[in-house]
């Protein structure tokens, strides 16, 4: 399984933060945003992983992650040159992806829990169609909500529906077969011109080819863009750290955890600004 890693977008929620910078290379405590989305994928057992930003921005993540070689990862980088949604990033890494099937995330989404990374690889090696990671929150009108039948089936997601048929959202993780690239082109573009990834994913689920996963118990789903959520996001890495010990979205960490590099400090990157 391919990942990509979608770092594109204007942060306009972040302004004027996000006036020189990527949202994503904003600090979450003591990492930038993207590393957390990219430790996701590190947990699902990805190594191939193409980080899609906007162009002016590229040349930081290329400085910031190199070719992945310190990580033990292989790094590739695309650009989105204009905001044109979520699942075009599948049309724009369709010759990365080749036939292998892949993994998107979102770069500012946070995800963490006990049984995340055995969840993943479990769901990394069943996916047939698309598999959709569900969470409970108290505010589903601003996401991607899932229409569930009384057993808990996946029948219908719903994008930001005034009235929401339930309270799990759809996060910002996907898992799909190879034919989604296929699928991605024939989206049309929504009314704000976008290609939406609840329209790919409601093909999937008119095939009978769409599971909604839970993230696992106790699993905390936050994203981080705006000022609060960005600020949140940062105090609940800070209190793990303090409380248990745990510094979550350090890819070093869990590339040395994975036996992918050493046990000394990870090379830094070659190359720097470019
Ligand atoms: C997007 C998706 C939505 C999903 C959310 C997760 O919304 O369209 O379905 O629930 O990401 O973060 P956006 O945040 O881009 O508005």
């Amino acid at each position: 399984m391919k990942g990509i890693l979608l770092a594109a977008g204007a942060g306009s929620r972040l302004g004027p933060l996000t006036a020189t910078t990527s949202k994503h290379l904003l600090p979450v405590y003591d990492q930038p945003l993207v590393h957390y989305p990219l430790s996701v994928l590190m947990l699902a057992g990805i190594r191939d992983i193409l980080l899609i930003g906007v162009p002016d921005q590229l040349p930081r993540f290329r400085a910031l992650l190199g070719d992945g070689s310190r990580l033990g990862l292989r790094m590739a980088y695309a650009e989105q040159d204009e905001p044109r949604g979520i699942a075009e990033a599948l049309v724009i890494g369709a010759d990365f992806a080749g036939s292998e099937p892949v993994c998107l995330v979102l770069g500012d989404n946070l995800f963490h829990g006990p049984d995340l990374e055995a969840v993943l690889r479990r769901e990394a090696t069943r996916v047939d169609g698309c598999v959709l990671f569900g969470h409970r929150v108290p505010d589903p009108e601003r996401f991607g909500v899932a229409v569930l039948d009384a057993h808990g089936a996946l029948l219908d997601i719903r994008e930001k529906p005034s009235v929401p048929p339930g309270d799990i959202a759809v996060t910002g993780l996907y898992m799909y077969s190879p034919e989604a690239v296929e699928y991605a082109g024939e989206l049309s573009p929504s009314a704000r011109g976008e290609l939406e990834i609840t329209d790919l994913n409601r093909r999937f689920v008119a095939e009978g080819r769409a599971r909604l996963a839970g993230l696992g118990e106790d699993a905390v789903w936050l994203d981080a863009g705006t000022p609060d959520s960005l600020l949140d996001a940062g105090l609940f890495a800070r209190t793990l750290r303090e409380r248990e010990g745990v510094r979550i979205g350090s890819p070093e960490d869990i590339a040395r955890r994975l036996g992918y590099i050493g046990s000394g400090p990870a090379r830094s990157t070659a190359g720097g600004l470019r």
